[in-house]
């Protein structure tokens, strides 16, 4: 294939993909690295919590570097298994209410390793169609059968259930809070059809495991399911603020990980950098529910303006769908904003399906009530416009 010629005509289609540098400021605002001098609100970072800068974050990130160096040296079952990793774990299985967890390089990484490990060839996955890229792709390398449902639609999955369940293993893989649409999935009438089907049910909880949960502990701890969920995995790459991902559930379930996630088995260990930033977030999202609570106020703050400006379906959480259509709307809606001071990703197909392109905000704590307000009235009159 042409490099060139592809690219052309992905940027004919409106759906090229380039990087932006930018360089992010504290109160959730950023510069691009090209023109330093303006500066744009971001309402498109997964820092929900505003923990990547907060100091206890950043200085046991630094007395780790100083304490460990700079990398694990080596993947895990080799020499790599630094004792920090276990201290890690151990947090994360008390954050999760679950006997045990184990790291990974990264969400995407977890879900190519944890999904192959648990099904196989004569195998069946059941897959919400709204599923995030990681699970299509660990689904794909698992070469189990893939049985997609429609999104949040447990009578199309019990259907399914009856007709291509079989004989073999059965997953259930879906996503509490879903990334691109902000809404949550039904898991109390999940994990009842999982248990009558006798499948085994992973929830994938990256924007969840922060931001909901008395505890912080994510959607399965809101929704009292936790003890029937068998897998749930998440990254911090988002409200924790720091990078790697983990698997919660049985001491069982992850040491069969340990030796079958080939993600996990041939990679390095993260650095020990990484490592303390977690442990920090992770601590500070156990004893401080009011990060939480102020993350909330923010997101109902904003939510209300656009419903008393006439935009309703806003969903659930801190995660906004504003939905255009067409990929050159949600293209130009993105500039209109850019030129406001905002940033705000269009999300395109194939990300989202083929005339769902929309603006995606996230909020984050770090926003101030101003940023808010001015980040609304921008929006609504864009919309009119
Ligand atoms: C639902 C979901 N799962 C997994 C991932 C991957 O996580 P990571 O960014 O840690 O690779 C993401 C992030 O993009 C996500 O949104």
């Amino acid at each position: 294939m042409d490099y060139q010629a592809w690219l052309n005509q992905q940027k004919q289609k409106n759906r090229l993909r380039t990087l932006v540098a930018v360089k992010r400021l504290s109160g959730g605002e950023l510069s691009l690295a090209g023109d330093p001098k303006a500066t744009f609100l971001d309402f498109s970072s997964n820092d929900y919590l505003a923990l990547s800068n907060h100091p206890e974050v950043v200085s046991e990130s630094h007395r780790f570097l100083e304490l460990a160096g700079s990398g694990a040296g080596a993947a895990r079952l080799m020499s790599g298994d630094l004792a920090m990793f276990h201290e890690l774990e151990d947090e994360m299985a008390r954050l999760k209410n679950r006997p045990s967890a184990l790291l990974f390089g990264s969400g995407y990484m977890a879900n190519c390793g944890i999904i192959p490990a648990l099904a196989g060839r004569g195998d069946v996955i059941f897959s919400d169609r709204l599923n995030h890229a990681s699970i299509y792709d660990g689904c794909r390398l698992s070469r189990a059968r893939l049985v997609r449902f429609r999104h949040n639609d447990l009578d199309h999955l019990e259907g399914l259930l009856r007709k291509e369940r079989g004989g073999g293993q059965a997953l259930i893989v879906v996503e509490s809070l879903y990334s691109m649409d902000g809404d949550r999935c039904p898991l109390k009438p999940l994990v009842e059809l999982k248990e009558k089907y006798g499948c085994r049910l992973m929830v994938d909880e990256a924007h969840a495991t922060g931001v909901f949960g008395a505890g912080g502990g994510g959607l399965i701890e809101e929704d009292g399911v936790v003890d029937r969920v068998d897998i749930a995995m998440g990254t911090f790459g988002k409200a924790l603020g720091s990078y790697g991902a983990y698997a919660a559930g049985s001491r069982e379930m992850t040491q069969f990980l340990v030796n079958r996630a080939r993600s996990f088995i041939y990679s390095t260990g993260l650095p020990p950098a990484v490592i303390g930033a977690s442990l920090a977030a992770v601590r500070l999202v156990r004893q401080q529910p009011q990060l939480r609570r102020e993350l909330f106020e923010k997101v109902e703050l904003f939510k209300s303006i656009l419903r008393q400006g006439g935009l309703d379906n806003l969903g659930p959480s801190q995660i906004i769908p504003v939905l255009v259509g067409e990929s050159d709307k949600a293209l130009e809606l993105a500039q209109s904003l850019r030129n406001h001071g905002i940033f705000a990703t269009a999300v395109r197909p194939p990300t989202v399906p083929e005339g769902t392109a929309r603006l995606r905000f996230s909020i984050t704590r770090h926003l101030s009530k101003a940023a808010l307000e001015h980040c609304a009235a921008v929006l609504l009159d864009a919309l009119k416009g």
